[in-house]
């Protein structure tokens, strides 16, 4: 399962320690995994990744495989909470496409998410056309005046008569004229599918910016996808699969000058 360089091994136990199975252990001072216990390694690569000289590869890790972290690109605190306050979700496009290839770089980074049990469960479905976006669009509005017959709490509650309102007046309350959709799907079996699909959306949205995209979460979109059977039906994914969570996606029209306030987080400190 790992191979260790003698000559590169300082028998630190980094590796040992860092193991999140625990599966590790020194043997005759030589990291190794006892082979019933390989079974329990999720891949994680955090054996090949602490490991200061390079000396252990994992059967499917090779450390010439992994990028070096390289400390000078690390960000201060002030550029962190720049970058993390300063994100906005966008709700006015530029009337310009967004190239697949510039795409799939956001989607490169956004696979670097955690999962649980780094199961990697993540899939994507991105709508290209304009016309599949407003297709959806409509679906949804179908399902929210279903609910504004069946529910009308839940309706109520949301606001549902404005926001078919909006659509009846020209609008799109939905996907806000956004000329693409992305949903974020998983195998719904999974207990874990809602939080890695979340965690890779959160992921994609804050690499959108430095491409000159941006995003805003598409919640009714969501929601419409899970419940109603006929938009269900058209994304057509596997019987087995789930959206779990979708956005537009586009180009900024405007940029922000300020950065709006939060309430402070609500903390109970023990
Ligand atoms: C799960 C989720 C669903 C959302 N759904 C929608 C939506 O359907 N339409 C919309 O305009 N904004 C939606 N938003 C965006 C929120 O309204 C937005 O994050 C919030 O107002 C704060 O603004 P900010 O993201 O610019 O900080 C959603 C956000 C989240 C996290």
């Amino acid at each position: 399962m790992i191979k260790i360089d003698q000559e590169l091994c300082t028998q630190d136990e980094h590796c040992v320690a860092e193991c999140p199975a625990g599966i590790i252990k020194m043997i005759d001072k030589t990291p190794a995994v006892p082979v019933e216990m390989e079974g329990f390694c999720i891949d994680c690569g955090h054996c090949v990744a602490v490991c200061p000289g390079a000396a252990l590869t994992l059967k499917t890790l090779q450390p010439e495989a992994c990028l070096p972290v390289d400390k000078s690109l690390g960000l201060s605190e002030e550029h962190v909470a720049h970058f993390l306050r300063s994100r906005r979700s966008i709700r006015n496009f530029k009337n310009k496409p967004v190239e697949k290839a510039l795409l799939q770089k956001v989607l490169d980074i956004a696979r670097f998410a955690p999962t649980a049990s780094n199961k990697q469960p993540v899939h994507w479905l991105f709508l290209e056309q304009e016309k599949e976006v407003k297709k959806v669009v409509s679906m949804v509005i179908d399902w929210i005046k279903y609910i504004i017959q069946n529910e009308p709490e839940m309706a109520r509650e949301k606001n549902f008569d404005k926001v078919v309102a909006a659509y009846e007046a020209g609008g799109d309350p939905i996907c806000r004229g956004a000329k693409h959709l992305l949903f974020c799907y998983a195998n719904k079996t999974l207990i874990s599918a809602g939080t890695d699909c979340a965690i890779a959306m959160a992921y994609l949205e804050l690499a959108l910016p430095s491409f000159g995209l941006g995003d805003c979460w598409a919640g009714y979109v969501n929601y419409a996808a899970r419940l109603w059977p006929p938009l269900v039906e058209y994304l057509n994914l596997p019987p087995e699969m789930e959206v779990q969570a979708a956005a537009m996606i586009g180009y900024p029209k405007y940029r922000y000058h300020r950065m709006p306030t939060r309430q402070p987080a609500s903390v109970e400190w023990r």
